[in-house]
């Protein structure tokens, strides 16, 4: 687990992003958190010093400009940036919201480019340290599942992204890796009113996270089972979208 890091964590006033804010503030790390609840942010930060809330929207298309500003009021550099705020809709096709898949794309794709663009100067300002991008994608944008055509669009466009990005930045030595949970408790999640297999603790899939994130890896799947069963799913594309996707109507 990182220590002594300045690490920016985004979606960290709930789930995910909050447990891994939390427990990367106790382990010593400076941890940046940013969401558009400030008053979750402010209670953490009074409970964790290492905690400073940087409170933002990343729909606002100026989100960017005042992020960057308000990390270069705590620091000159950063080691590490978590992408994880995210936000998931489905899509009733017998009477669609087709604005709802520009809500998720903002959130999703665009929230975590305007990110970047907040950060990239300060992990380039960065000489020695961890120059770690990570961003949390999903299990969801490997195969089709019913109803996740926002969602799971959005987090393939993303993967996609960062994946290229590696490339890209491979030679200023800044690595990036794409964090894929499967079903994982938490707020987004907590209406689902379908199965969710290998239904994970928040606590549980920080670990995963927390446990493999120094290695810097291309991708950090979890849980396994799930992993393992999505891997055949997208070697096998015409059996899964034809055989087992219909079964996971919900
Ligand atoms: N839970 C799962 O099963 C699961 C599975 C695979 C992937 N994921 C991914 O994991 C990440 C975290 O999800 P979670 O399950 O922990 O969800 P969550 O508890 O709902 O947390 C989402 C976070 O994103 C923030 N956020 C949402 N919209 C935002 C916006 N416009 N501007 C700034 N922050 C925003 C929220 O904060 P505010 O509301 O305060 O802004 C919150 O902190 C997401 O990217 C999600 O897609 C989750």
């Amino acid at each position: 687990m990182p220590t002594n890091e300045k690490i920016w964590i985004t979606g960290a006033s709930s789930g995910i992003g909050r447990e891994l804010a939390e427990r990367l503030a106790e382990q010593g790390n400076q941890v940046f958190a940013t969401a558009r609840n400030h008053v979750v942010l402010e209670s953490m930060a009074a409970q964790y010093p290492g905690i400073t809330p940087i409170p933002g929207d990343l729909t606002d298309p100026d989100c960017s400009r005042s992020l960057n500003e308000q990390l270069k009021q705590h620091v000159t550099y950063l080691d590490r940036i978590i992408l994880n705020a995210g936000t998931c809709e489905y899509l009733e096709v017998s009477n669609p919201d087709w604005k709802m898949m520009e809500r998720v794309m903002e959130v999703n794709f665009f929230g975590a480019i305007r990110s970047l663009e907040a950060a990239l100067p300060l992990l380039q300002a960065n000489e020695r340290g961890a120059r770690h991008i990570v961003a949390v994608g999903s299990q969801a944008s490997r195969v089709t599942f019913p109803k996740a055509e926002a969602y799971g669009a959005s987090k393939a466009a993303l993967t996609y992204f960062m994946e290229t990005l590696a490339v890209d930045l491979a030679d200023q030595k800044i690595q990036v890796s794409v964090v894929q949970p499967g079903f994982v408790e938490t707020p987004l999640t907590a209406n689902n009113d379908f199965p969710m297999p290998f239904l994970m603790t928040v606590d549980k899939a920080a670990d995963h996270i927390l446990k493999r994130i120094m290695k810097k890896p291309a991708f950090i799947r979890f849980p396994s089972s799930l992993s393992s069963v999505l891997a055949v799913g997208s070697s096998l594309p015409w059996f899964w979208r034809n055989w087992v996707a219909p079964k996971l109507t919900r």
